[in-house]
C-alpha cells in the first residue's frame, strides 16, 4: 500500500489557523475531493474535528490517543492498527491529510506528495515541517492565478499544485 500525503500550504509552511485553513480555495478542495475519492484519508482528531463530518465518499480514519468516537468514522491509537486497517481492506493508496502534527510524525512514511502552494503569507499557529525536495522527483506540475472579484477584491490566492515522488 502507497502512503501518500495531500496538504495545502502558504509562504512561510504556514497551514492551519484556529484550527481551520487560513484561505479558502474552491478550486483546490474540488481537487482535493478528486484525488482522494473512495481512498482511506488517515487525519489527526484536531483536523477530524475542524471538518466536523466524515468526508462523503471516502474511509476516515481518526488518529487519537484519548476516548475520542464519532459515527461513521474508524478511530485507532497507533499510527500502524490505522496502516494495517487500510491494508487489510485493500486500499492500494492511503491519504495522510493532515493536521500539522500527522504530517510531521508520518512524513517518514510518506511515498508521495500532493501539494498545493499557496500565495499566503499571513498568520498561523500550525506549520508543516521544511520539506527538503533533493530526495523528490517532481510529476506534475499547474499553476493557477488568484481570482478577484469586479471591485478588484482577492476572492482566493494564486496557487500552484505540484505532485512529488519518493526517489529510490
Ligand atoms: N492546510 C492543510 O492542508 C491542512 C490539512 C489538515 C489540517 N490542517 C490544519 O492543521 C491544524 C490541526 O493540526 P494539529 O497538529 O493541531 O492537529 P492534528 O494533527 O489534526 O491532530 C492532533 C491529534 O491527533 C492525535 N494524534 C496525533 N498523533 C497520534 C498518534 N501517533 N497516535 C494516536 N493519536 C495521535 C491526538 O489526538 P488526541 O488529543 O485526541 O489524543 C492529537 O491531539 C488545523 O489548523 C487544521 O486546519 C491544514
Amino acid at each position: 500500500m502507497k502512503i501518500s500525503m495531500i496538504v495545502a500550504y502558504g509562504k512561510n509552511w504556514q497551514i492551519g489557523l484556529n484550527n481551520a485553513m487560513p484561505w479558502h480555495i474552491r478550486e483546490d478542495f474540488k481537487n482535493f475531493k478528486q484525488i482522494t475519492l473512495n481512498h482511506h484519508i488517515l487525519m489527526g482528531r484536531k483536523t477530524f474535528e475542524s471538518i466536523g463530518k466524515p468526508l462523503a465518499d471516502r474511509t476516515s480514519l481518526i488518529l487519537s490517543r484519548g476516548n475520542f468516537s464519532h459515527e461513521d468514522v474508524n478511530v485507532f491509537t497507533s499510527v500502524q492498527e490505522a496502516f494495517d486497517f487500510a491494508r487489510i481492506r485493500g486500499e492500494e493508496e492511503l491519504f495522510v491529510i493532515g493536521g500539522a502534527n500527522i504530517y510531521a510524525s508520518l512524513f517518514p512514511f510518506v511515498d508521495k506528495m500532493y501539494l498545493t502552494q499557496v500565495d499566503y503569507d499571513g498568520e498561523a499557529d500550525a506549520y508543516l515541517p521544511k520539506i527538503d525536495f533533493s530526495s523528490w522527483e517532481l510529476i506534475e506540475q499547474r499553476e493557477y492565478a488568484a481570482i478577484v472579484d469586479e471591485c478588484n477584491v482577492t476572492k482566493s490566492p494564486a496557487w500552484d499544485f505540484k505532485v512529488w515522488v519518493k526517489k529510490n
